[in-house]
């Protein structure tokens, strides 16, 4: 059988990105917007990156458990579920998120004019719950000052640890992905000595190279996310990027993470918020507030191109509806579930 192909997980880290996460409003024409949407967005990818040869233009786009539900059904991706909210020493709140595109270029331009053509499609049927532009700092470093993305796994390695493979083989060649928008309090950061930075992080911070395993606190960022099974490191690929607002004083780090399970993002968060053992925290969390939370699977490209017809997706419209989409089920109060995600308390 031939491998599905994905979509652009892998592609490089761009000096631009756009991170926009939309709601899906319980409207009855949001599901015929959006299942054209992911039929026509790799020709919209197209015909926008084409113009620019060396722009490297991407999208990713991932869906929402809840969206999955009501547009998709069964079977669903075996790992998909809302972003589950973390109460440990510090909080990661689960935040709203139907829809998420992931778009990166080589300009922001590219990144700019695409999203403006995603979001004219989705127009009056999605609500924007946050759209952030990152750009690269100096040397990949972080706001914190830090090289940021240094142990990323590469060639093989970074699909082994995206792609879902034979554990899901109905999906294989999707992938998961969480993302969270993280805002620094710079002051207190730069109040803090640059040897002890260093061992918050667990590298130097000029040089980027590894503190020693015996120079390494129990709480250092690199011990409380490199985690294992059965002896073998379990990665991710983070795609983090810097953004921020500097009227606003704003200063922060998106945090997107894609693996092939949703389950090692999760561990690492634990590890962070909760500490390992509890109470051995992640204290970058100290300075470093997450003000989102979402988790999305991130079909294979080909899933995205059928979903505009009836034959790829299970909740799509039956043949006698020829004019109007039908609506998914309703829940008690008439709406499409969708919108509902954003009154509902997180899970
Ligand atoms: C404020 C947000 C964050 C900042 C500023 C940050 C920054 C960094 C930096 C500077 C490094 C060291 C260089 C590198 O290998 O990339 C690093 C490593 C890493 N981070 Fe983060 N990070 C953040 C959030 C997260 C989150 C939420 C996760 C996972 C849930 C995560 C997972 C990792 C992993 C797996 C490594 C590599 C560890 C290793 O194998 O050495 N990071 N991060």
């Amino acid at each position: 059988m031939t491998p599905a192909v994905p979509q652009a997980v892998n592609s490089r880290l761009t000096h631009a990105a756009i991170f926009l996460v939309v709601t899906i409003d319980p409207v009855p024409r949001a599901q015929a917007a959006v299942r054209g949407l992911c039929g026509d967005l790799a020709a919209l990818v197209r015909g926008v990156g084409f113009r620019v040869p060396d722009g490297e233009l991407s999208c990713v786009m991932g869906i929402g458990s809840e969206a999955w539900d009501t547009f998709f059904g069964e079977p669903k991706p075996a790992g998909l579920h809302p972003f589950r909210e973390i109460q440990g020493v510090h909080h990661a709140p689960a935040t709203p998120g139907d829809l998420l595109f992931h778009v990166r270029a080589a300009r922001m331009d590219l990144c700019f004019e695409l999203t403006a053509r995603i979001m004219a499609r989705l127009d009056g049927v999605v609500t924007s719950a946050d759209s952030v532009q990152g750009f690269k700092y100096f040397d990949e470093r972080d706001l914190l000052g830090f090289v940021d993305g240094t142990e990323n796994p590469v060639a093989q390695d970074s699909i082994d640890a995206t792609l879902i493979g034979e554990e899901d083989a109905g999906f294989a060649g999707g992938s998961y992905v969480i993302v969270q928008k993280y805002l620094h309090d710079l002051d207190k950061w730069d109040a803090i000595p640059v040897e002890q930075q260093e061992r918050i992080v667990g590298r130097k911070k000029l040089s980027d190279i590894e503190l020693d395993d015996a120079a390494k606190p129990s709480y250092a960022h690199n011990v409380l996310t490199s985690i294992e099974e059965d002896g073998e490191e379990l990665e991710i690929l983070r795609h983090n990027m810097p953004f921020g607002d500097t009227g606003k004083g704003e200063f922060g780090t998106y945090f997107i993470g894609y693996a092939r399970s949703p389950a090692r993002i999760e561990r690492m968060l634990q590890n962070m918020f909760v500490g390992d053992p509890p109470g051995n925290y992640d204290r970058l969390l100290d300075v470093s507030r997450a003000v989102t939370g979402s988790l999305f699977f991130v079909p294979p490209a080909a899933f995205l191109e059928a979903a505009a017809d009836d034959a790829a997706a299970p909740a799509s419209p039956t043949a006698e509806d020829t004019t109007e989409p039908k609506p998914p089920p309703a829940s008690p109060d008439g709406s499409l579930r969708i919108g509902s995600l954003k009154q509902e308390a997180p899970r």
